[in-house]
């Protein structure tokens, strides 16, 4: 088993059990809209041919095949991710699509110490559920060639991601947030680097330099129907996490909660399904020349 911070114990116990269930059941929804945005960030500051590739926080490894097919055969790509289920799913899909340039490791980024170089780090969504990013985005840093870039996808402010920031002011006032609960937390959260004065400073502080930031915006398409979309939102982001840490306390309220999603969601409803805004920073970075 690989090492993990004391501080992300809970954060892997949510991210290898219930999420990953989640991100599993929900993973056509899902990982269409960020991988909108993944290629968008890619094809923006894309890796070169034979460059070697860190993939932080790989999920299920879909960025990391990608990035393999832009390296191409003289390239290589190592995905990470503290979750063993995500590693495992990476692993077995990348051999059965038969990519032989890329690998995954479980590993908590905070706590890795690389024992090889890259020369492009990249991420979808896999960088805000660190709960010290400075000493996590420090290793990603030191583990790059002179001259190595980073880039990074997270989610901007949550008022332009309307489809999530509704969902959470409809659930919100509802659910009282216990101050106990027995369902682990995913670490500071998908929204933590939204604040580009924040992220800036947090990449600074690990070494980067020449920081810049490009908006993206990208209609998302939460769900074929409103059924879709409403389950999502009660499985995941903010809305879903208030639920879930709300426990046993959520389960009666659970009805009324959907009923109020229904309504709320209505209004993205268009004739190819229910469709939002999304919008992302691609946070791009020189790590030091050493
Ligand atoms: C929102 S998911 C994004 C997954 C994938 N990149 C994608 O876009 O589908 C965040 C990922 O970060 C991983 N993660 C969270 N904390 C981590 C850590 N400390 N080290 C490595 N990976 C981590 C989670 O296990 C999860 O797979």
């Amino acid at each position: 088993m690989a090492t993990v911070a004391t501080a992300n114990e809970e954060a892997l116990e949510a991210w290898n059990g219930v999420l990953f269930e989640r991100f599993v059941q929900f993973r056509h929804v899902l990982v269409a809209g960020l991988a909108a945005h993944g290629r968008q960030a890619m094809q923006l500051h894309p890796p070169s041919t034979g460059d070697r590739v860190l993939d932080i926080g790989c999920g299920f490894g879909d960025t990391s095949q990608e990035l393999a097919a832009l390296v191409g055969p003289t390239g290589s790509v190592l995905g990470v991710d503290v979750a063993p289920r995500f590693v495992a799913t990476a692993r077995s899909e990348a051999a059965l699509a038969r990519v032989g340039n890329v690998r995954f490791e479980v590993l908590d980024v905070q706590v890795a110490e690389f024992d090889e170089t890259f020369d492009y780090a990249f991420s979808r969504f896999g960088t805000m559920f660190f709960a010290n990013p400075v000493p996590a985005l420090r290793n990603v840093r030191r583990a790059l060639a002179p001259g190595g870039r980073l880039c990074v996808v997270v989610w901007r402010r949550k008022l332009d991601n309307p489809w999530l920031h509704r969902a959470e002011l409809v659930v919100k006032p509802l659910i009282e947030a216990p101050e106990e609960t027995n369902e682990p937390r995913c670490g500071p959260g998908p929204f933590s680097m939204a604040d580009a004065d924040t992220t800036s400073q947090i990449l600074l502080s690990a070494g980067f330099t020449d920081v810049e930031f490009r908006r993206c915006d990208i209609p998302y398409r939460i769900g074929a129907d409103l059924d879709e979309a409403v389950a999502m939102n009660m499985a995941l982001g903010p809305a879903a996490e208030a639920i879930r840490l709300a426990g046993a306390a959520a389960e009666p309220l659970k009805p009324q909660l959907a009923a109020l999603l229904r309504d709320t969601l209505a209004e993205f409803e268009t004739d190819d399904g229910i469709v939002a805004n999304s919008s992302t920073w691609f946070v791009s970075a020189r790590g030091s020349d050493h």
